[in-house]
């Protein structure tokens, strides 16, 4: 059987979970995760959020929102292993213990660190450290695939030099896990025409009531043909999402529509949003009815955290070992 694990940050302001992590994370990992082959670990990560996140109202609040997200879409927690990362702190101590041996220049070089120093105001410790954090996320479980997408394949080839170079001086104490990275999966344009992102304010939540979830479709960035002439859907926003999500009469429909003129982006807008609200009806149900009932959230993320603990203490025992440190 093969573990693999993957993990989700819960940041942003608002709990958003975007149609990027959905079709970049979520329904790919939820497919892995359905063959019998596989044993799928899947958490939140609200450690790496600290790095961004400080109100724990907040916090809070996302950690309900990724966990609902990955349950509407189906995540089987009976035959897998959901949980937030917070629950099993000795995440945290392999932490430590792996910063020790991690060497700086290594996460000075890092992408993320550079774009995210590069942007923000609050340029902490956490975040330069942040790639560590994530090597313990993968490495305490004993984990054979993580499924994540190329924006994260450096931190995935940190990982595989931490595990390897400890496993070199100690002998055999991790195993070295492989990135699962489907270069096919394209990237989600947002609203705005780059990459969706939280960090970007250009993101579609697709969970969002009717109202709000509609204004945020018709947000997106057209150019300023009239509504009669003919427009060019190979180059437009709109029609980049619609195509992700709709089948191919949908497609081939739209895209005489633009040719044809006199069809607005309005209108191809107002059918992107139907088309969203149709395809994901069952999962904003379920999205809904999961966070008006946390408790049960809590429940789930209660019996996974010892799933988790049972693999993680172990693991850490070993590494205890090798260290010297009282076991
Ligand atoms: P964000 O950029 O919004 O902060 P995260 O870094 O939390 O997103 O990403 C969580 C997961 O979702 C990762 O596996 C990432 O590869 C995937 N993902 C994020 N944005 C997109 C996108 N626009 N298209 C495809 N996948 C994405
Ligand atoms: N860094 C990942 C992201 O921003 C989230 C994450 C944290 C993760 N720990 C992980 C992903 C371990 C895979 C495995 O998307």
């Amino acid at each position: 059987m093969a573990r693999i694990l993957t993990g989700i940050q819960s940041s942003g302001q608002n709990g958003e979970v975007h149609l990027g992590n959905i079709l970049g994370a979520i329904e790919p990992g939820i497919a892995l995760s359905k063959k019998a082959e596989n044993e799928a670990f899947f958490f939140i990560a609200d450690l790496h959020s600290l790095t961004t996140v400080k109100d724990a109202g907040i916090r809070k609040e996302n950690v309900y929102a990724v966990a609902a997200a990955w349950l509407a879409f189906g995540f089987d927690t009976e035959k897998n292993v959901f949980y937030r990362q917070s629950d099993v702190p000795e995440v945290c101590e392999l932490t430590w213990h792996l910063n020790c041996f991690t060497p700086f220049p290594m996460l000075a070089n890092a992408h993320s660190f550079k774009d995210k120093s590069d942007n923000l105001a609050d340029i902490n410790a956490g975040l330069f450290d942040y790639p560590v954090l994530m090597a313990c996320d993968i490495i305490l479980y004993d984990a054979d695939f993580v499924p994540v997408g190329k924006d994260q394949k450096q931190h995935l080839e940190m990982t595989r030099d931490i595990a390897s170079s400890f496993n070199h001086r100690y002998g055999e104490t991790f195993v070295v896990p492989e990135a699962l990275i489907d270069e096919n999966v394209m990237l989600v344009p947002g609203t705005d025409g780059r990459k969706m992102s939280k960090s970007y304010d250009n993101y579609i939540n697709i969970f969002l009531p009717d109202k709000a979830l509609r204004k945020q479709v018709m947000k997106i960035e057209t150019d300023s043909t009239p509504l009669e002439e003919p427009k060019n859907p190979d180059s437009c926003n709109v029609f980049a999402l619609y195509q992700l999500l709709a089948n191919e009469t949908e497609v081939e429909s739209m895209r005489k529509n633009y040719l044809g003129g006199n069809y607005g982006y309005g209108h191809a807008k107002q059918a992107l949003f139907e088309l969203i609200v149709k395809k994901y009806s069952l999962q904003r149900k379920k999205y809904w009815e999961l966070m008006e009932n946390k408790e049960q959230i809590d429940q789930l993320l209660s019996i996974g955290a010892e799933k988790a603990k049972a693999i993680a203490k172990p693991v850490l025992k070993r590494v205890r070992e090798k260290l010297g440190f009282n076991v």
